[in-house]
């Protein structure tokens, strides 16, 4: 393993969008802008906000334009959001995102579920988006199922390739592959960021792992590995696809942050705010969340020796 040795790793912040779209519930709007301006001071590098999508695809964030209009940005935070056609990018340019997070899936059958559209339709969005924003914002590229689909299966690194090849054909460097509904092996995480990474040197690559069979934090290491340096994770390990069957809660944003640094990487997140406002999450939402670190405390964490042992030591 290579040694961390200070390097910087960016952690993006994404429980705004993956994790409030999978909640039941309605999280009312003063508390989605409360909790994305607490999460604005925490050091993350990007805080995914909302999405641009339809009010009737995604209930729990049709209130995308008054969340983004409300919320405190803080100078060194980048705020994106998720957009699926020309006509969320419209929106979310109004609302003067920094980023616009344009998604497909590498899978004929879950763009299809997911957006109702052909891969050849959403690649067409995307250039019309490309020459839409003419580089007034940045535009990044988020390929969904690229280490595989709860419909088809196997997902070949050829095709993920050849996707980024089309996706960076547009002049786009900014580019996330995602591990949808959990599927993704430490292993082929590795060579397919690898190859990524050595074909494209200069595309900014995220990865996006789901923990839903426990190997969020395995594939990010196995990520890092490869070269990788930003992490799109979700506060509390909220997160999930309502258009994906089995899809649960992305890697946990102060899990992933409390490894890094306990291996000697910078993330410039403050883990101890991370966990506060982590710990309130249960009330937000209504439910416990999986995240561990919050519930643990930080390895770091001391308890008081009990007192029986205490006085046999005197
Ligand atoms: N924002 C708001 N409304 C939109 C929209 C957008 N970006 N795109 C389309 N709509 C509206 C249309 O105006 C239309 O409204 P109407 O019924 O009142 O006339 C309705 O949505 C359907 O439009 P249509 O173009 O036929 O879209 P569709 O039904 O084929 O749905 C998507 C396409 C992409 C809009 C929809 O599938 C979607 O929002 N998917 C989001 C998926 C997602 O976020 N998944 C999780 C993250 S990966
Ligand atoms: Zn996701």
């Amino acid at each position: 393993m290579q040694s961390a040795n200070g390097k910087r790793v960016f952690v993006q912040d994404v429980s705004a969008r993956d994790g409030f779209q999978m909640e039941p519930i309605f999280v009312p709007t003063s508390h989605k802008i409360e909790y994305i301006n607490r999460l604005s001071r925490t050091g993350l590098a990007k805080i995914e906000v909302t999405s641009f999508t339809s009010a009737a695809a995604i209930p729990a964030l049709a209130d995308a334009e008054a969340v983004l209009a409300a919320v405190s940005r803080v100078t060194g935070v980048e705020y994106t959001a998720l957009v699926p056609n020309l006509r969320g990018c419209e929106r979310a340019l109004l609302c003067r995102v920094d980023e616009v997070n344009l998604v497909m899936s590498a899978s004929e059958s879950h763009n299809r579920a997911n957006l109702r559209m052909s891969c050849e339709q959403s690649l067409a969005q995307f250039e019309t988006i490309v020459r839409r924003v003419q580089g007034r914002v940045h535009v990044n590229a988020s390929v969904s199922t690229a280490f595989g689909c709860p419909f088809e299966g196997s997902i070949s690194v050829t095709r993920v390739l050849e996707l980024i090849d089309r996706i960076a054909q547009m002049g786009i460097e900014r580019v996330t592959l995602c591990d949808t509904t959990g599927i993704a092996n430490p292993s082929q995480v590795e060579d397919l960021f690898a190859k990524a990474k050595s074909r494209w040197p200069d595309i900014e690559f995220t990865a996006h792992f789901h923990n839903t069979r426990g190997m969020g934090l395995a594939n990010a290491l196995a990520a890092l590995e490869a070269g990788i340096d930003r992490f799109d994770a979700s506060l509390g390990g909220l997160g999930g696809c309502p258009f994906a069957p089995g899809a649960t809660g992305n890697l946990c944003t102060e899990d992933l942050v409390h490894m890094l640094e306990a291996m000697g990487y910078q993330t410039g997140v403050d883990l101890d705010a991370l966990l506060v406002i982590s710990r309130d999450l249960p009330n937000l939402v209504g439910h416990d969340v999986p995240g561990q670190t919050a519930k643990a405390g930080p390895s770091t964490r001391r308890y008081p020796l009990p007192s029986d042992s205490a006085k046999r030591l005197q």
